[in-house]
Order: structure tokens, then C-alpha cells, then sequence
């Protein structure tokens, strides 16, 4: 079965032809990036603009390359949320007016549950049970993929998602936006032990994140240096903020995990493209007997490869859309 997947859900336009949910025909990234980047972040104004402007454009450029036409498509798929509406409704209307017009089912899909299937794509015989720390710039959730459909939220941020707090203070930094690439690279040039600031870890027991807190302290210790006219080494903060992050991901995953008797251990979202955390979480499973899982960079970040893959397994458990499919900016696992 091929499937047509199109991703709009914030600033990257993207759009797939995936097989059975697991071989990816192509998978073409337009990202915005480049457009967004002098503004600190994304403009959600001009992100729906220019989802208009180049979702035609790269839906023939995927059906270019993958050698198909119209007519070799099985069904539609789309991310109708969580994300920016006016981005969302870009590709949900698009999709709309494909499955209409060339009378095939249309699947909406949940951005969420799609970073979770990345993980099909890269390992073809990977199967839930496991659980999943999912991590991105707008959520860090735990979660526990009982099977194809059932998806439990065991952890979540109380207020930053662990990408924002990369954006936040990557931009304070003067490191520039996404936050998290710069302060990846950044990092590997500093001392992690420079300054330590604190790991939040909650109630005992508690699987949820937070991470405003080490936001305001890395502001803090930034102030103070500007007041005292200390010099700052932007290397150290970044691997001292890095550190602090990964160390507590790692940690609350590890325990989740043992707690849920889960022996897989799956990473998803654009902040598991970190080099820090896959080494860490690497280290951790293994000294745990725990099995780790976590896509190729490409398919961590937004794509419709990803949207493409939970489609398949949201049809073949008859879970369609009709052309009443809406975009959904707060929807929920
Ligand atoms: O999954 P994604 O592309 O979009 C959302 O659904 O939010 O994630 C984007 C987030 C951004 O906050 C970006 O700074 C972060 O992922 N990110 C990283 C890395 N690459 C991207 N964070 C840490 N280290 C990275 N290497
Ligand atoms: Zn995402």
C-alpha cells in the first residue's frame, strides 16, 4: 500500500510516498528555516505562506522522484495537529482536495504519534511494545506504544518542551535559531562541569519534565556575569545547559522504562537528533539491559515519511478521515 503523506505542521513543507508504513519511497523536505532564522523563530503567519507557496511544487517534486503518478497512490495522508493552525490547515486542505479528487480514503494523522512511527522506518522489525521519550520543540512526553493504536502518556513537560528551552537559550547565547543544532555543535567545544546548574526532577516517582527553571538560572548566571563585567565563555554555558538537560532526559527515560518493564527504548523528535543524548541514553540502556532505538537525524526532525508510516497503521485498524477532517492545534495522543 502507498501512501501520499504531507507534513505543514510548523516550518518545515514536506511530503512522502511510504510503503506499508515502513519503506520510504522519498520523503522531500522544504524547510523554512533560512526564512525564519533573522526573526529568532517561526512566524506562523509566514510559515502558512509559504506552505501555500511550495507545498504544489514539492508534492510533484516526491512524485517525481519516487517514478510515480497519481494513479499508483493507495490513500492520503495528512498531520492535522498538534502544530500552528493556519500551517496545519495548509496541508489538510491540500489533502482534502487530492483524496476528493482522485477518490482516495484520507487519513489524518497526529504530528506526535508520527515522530513515535519514525522509528518503524528506520528499523523495518521494530514492534510495540517500548516506550518512547519523545522530544521536540513543542513537547518532551513519555510515552508508553503498547501496540500500533494505544498510546500512553506516562511523563510530560509542565511548561517548556526540551527544544524550546534549547531555542530559548540558544538565542540569549547569540548561538541564533533552531537552538538545538547550535548548541549541540557549540557544546562539544566546552566544559560540561563549567557551571552547574540544577536537574529538576520533580516528586519522586513523577515522570513529568520541567524546564523553565534552568532556563531562568542559565539567565541568571548570564545576568550576574554582565553585571560583574566577567567575561562569558559561551562554550562552557552551552555544555553546561546541555548536561543538565540530557542528564535528567536520561535519567526519568531509564526509570520509566524499568518502571513499565519495557525492555525497548525508543527516542523521537528533533532534540533526539542530539548527539549528547544518544550517547548518554546509549550508555545508560546498555549498563540497563535495555535495547535502544532512535531514527537517522533526517526522520527526527519533521517529515512526512514519518506521517506517512503511522498512516498505514492508523487504516489498516480502520481509523480514516472523511473531508469533515479538521486541523487541530492543541490534539492530544
Ligand atoms: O521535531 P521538530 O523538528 O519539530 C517539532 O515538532 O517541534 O523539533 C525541532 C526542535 C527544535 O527545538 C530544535 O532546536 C531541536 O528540535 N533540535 C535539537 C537538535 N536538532 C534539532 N535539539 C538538540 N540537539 C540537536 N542536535
Ligand atoms: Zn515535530
Amino acid at each position: 500500500m502507498k501512501i501520499l503523506s504531507i507534513e505543514t505542521s510548523c516550518d518545515e513543507t514536506s511530503v512522502a510516498v511510504v510503503e506499508d508504513g515502513r519503506k520510504v519511497l522519498t520523503n522531500r523536505i522544504y524547510s523554512q528555516i533560512d526564512i525564519h532564522k533573522k526573526y529568532g523563530g517561526v512566524v506562523p503567519e509566514i510559515a502558512s505562506r509559504n506552505h501555500v507557496m511550495k507545498l504544489p511544487y514539492i508534492i510533484e517534486e516526491a512524485l517525481e522522484e519516487s517514478g510515480l503518478g497519481f494513479s499508483d497512490l493507495d490513500a492520503i495522508a495528512v498531520t492535522n495537529g498538534p502544530g500552528l493552525v493556519g500551517a496545519l490547515l495548509i496541508g489538510v486542505s491540500e489533502a482534502k482536495a487530492l483524496a476528493y479528487s482522485l477518490g482516495l480514503p484520507l487519513i489524518g494523522v497526529n504530528h506526535i504519534e508520527g515522530h513515535i512511527a519514525a522509528n518503524f522506518l528506520q528499523y523495518p522489525d521494530l514492534e510495540p511494545p517500548f516506550l518512547t521519550l519523545v522530544v521536540s520543540g513543542g513537547h518532551s512526553h513519555l510515552v508508553m506504544v503498547r501496540d500500533y493504536q494505544t498510546f500512553e502518556i506516562i511523563g510530560k513537560t509542565r511548561d517548556d518542551a526540551a527544544g524550546e528551552a534549547y531555542d530559548k537559550i540558544s538565542r540569549v547565547l547569540g548561538l541564533g535559531y533552531p537552538g538545538g543544532p547550535a548548541i549541540d555543535r557549540s557544546a562539544r567545544k566546552g566544559n560540561p562541569h563549567a557551571v552547574e546548574f540544577p536537574r529538576v526532577f520533580l516528586e519522586k516517582e513523577s515522570y513529568d519534565f520541567s524546564f523553565s527553571g534552568l532556563k531562568s538560572a542559565v539567565l541568571n548566571y548570564l545576568n550576574g556575569k554582565k553585571m560583574k563585567e566577567e567575561a562569558i565563555v559561551v562554550e562552557d554555558v552551552a555544555a553546561s545547559f546541555q548536561l543538565a538537560v540530557i542528564e535528567v532526559l536520561v535519567e526519568k527515560t531509564i526509570h520509566c522504562a524499568l518502571a513499565q518493564k519495557a525492555d525497548k527504548i525508543c527516542m523521537a523528535g528533533g532534540v533526539s537528533a542530539n548527539s549528547l543524548l544518544r550517547g548518554m541514553m546509549q550508555e545508560k540502556a546498555e549498563e540497563n539491559g535495555l535495547e535502544l532505538y532512535y531514527p537517522a537525524p533526517i526522520l527526527c526532525t519533521d517529515n512526512a515519511a514519518m506521517i506517512g508510516s503511522m498512516a498505514y497503521y492508523n487504516y489498516i485498524n480502520d481509523v480514516k478521515s472523511d473531508l469533515y477532517l479538521n486541523a487541530v492545534p492543541g490534539l492530544k495522543i
